[in-house]
């Protein structure tokens, strides 16, 4: 009988860490659906995102989360049709000072305004324009501050990668992300986007971006801790499209796509989520 008991409560302590393990390990598990956050660039006029919509054929994407990011004079127009396709509407940019004498540039506060909740932030295009890891960071705290999610860009360039340095690229632009946000904040998303990926068709295969992520959520671990890390939904860019997307998401760190190219077409875009259905 005492064998029994002291067996039975064994088991039960080894069930318990073993479920605690598992869920520690797998990180799809602590997020519920895949995210699909589209890059229109500068590309879209309000006459083709109005007929973007239009062709929309499976809206509203239940088993999907689905954000698409507008230049910033598209984001009044289209709040409606966004809203009727369960879509979120997300600004590929902000300035990193709250308000003031900044020709050109957007606040925060106005993007809250316009209903956006994401906030692309660090795009590989803007840091080829000179934009810098502390700007960036100023930009993260922004968001951060007004409660909207960032989605921070990281990648290294061809070049970088030929000499090795990937690694230790991410490592250099995810520290200095992660100084932009507040102490014990969860509410923020990674994109890993090659930058010799990005609209250039060659696609990182699935191993290879799932070493990176994987590396990228350690770092995570490291940085602020292990749950954190893995509630934090990292994202793959770089030519994704309705084909590869699959493999991709099958991986285990990697939960969803920043896509360019192929989010323009309604097609194209729904060719990208239904395949994750
Ligand atoms: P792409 O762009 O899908 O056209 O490669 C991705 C991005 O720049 O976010």
């Amino acid at each position: 009988m005492g064998n029994t008991l002291e067996d039975l409560i064994r088991s039960v302590v080894h069930q318990v860490l073993e479920s605690n393990n598992s869920l520690a390990q797998s990180t799809k598990l602590t997020r519920s659906k895949p995210i699909i956050a589209a890059n229109w660039k500068m590309n879209m006029t309000i006459a083709k995102a109005k007929d973007f919509f239009e062709q929309l054929q499976h809206s509203p994407y239940n088993y999907c989360e689905t954000i698409i990011c507008p230049s910033y004079p598209l984001l009044y127009p289209l709040i409606e049709d966004l809203g009727k396709h369960g879509i979120a509407l997300g600004a590929q940019n902000v300035h990193e000072e709250e308000k003031g004498a900044y020709t050109g540039e957007v606040q925060i506060d106005l993007l809250k305004e316009m209903n956006c909740t994401y906030v692309i932030v660090g795009h590989s295009e803007r840091r080829q324009q000179g934009e810098s890891d502390e700007q960036i960071k100023k930009k993260i705290e922004q968001v951060a501050l007004k409660s909207l999610t960032p989605i921070i860009c990281i990648g290294e360039t061809k070049k970088e990668r030929d000499q090795g340095k990937t690694k230790e690229i991410i490592k250099d632009q995810l520290e200095a992300a992660l100084c932009g946000i507040p102490f014990g904040n969860r509410n923020f998303i990674i994109a890993y986007e090659p930058v010799w990926a990005i609209g250039t068709g060659e696609t990182s295969s699935p191993n290879e971006a799932q070493k990176i992520h994987k590396f990228i959520r350690g770092l995570l671990a490291e940085k602020l801790n292990q749950a954190i890390s893995n509630e934090i939904p990292l994202l793959y860019g770089g030519s994704v499209k309705g084909d590869n997307i699959k493999e991709l998401y099958r991986m285990e760190d990697i939960d969803g796509a920043l896509v360019g190219g192929a989010s323009l077409s309604a097609e194209s875009f729904e060719a990208i989520i239904t395949a994750l259905q």
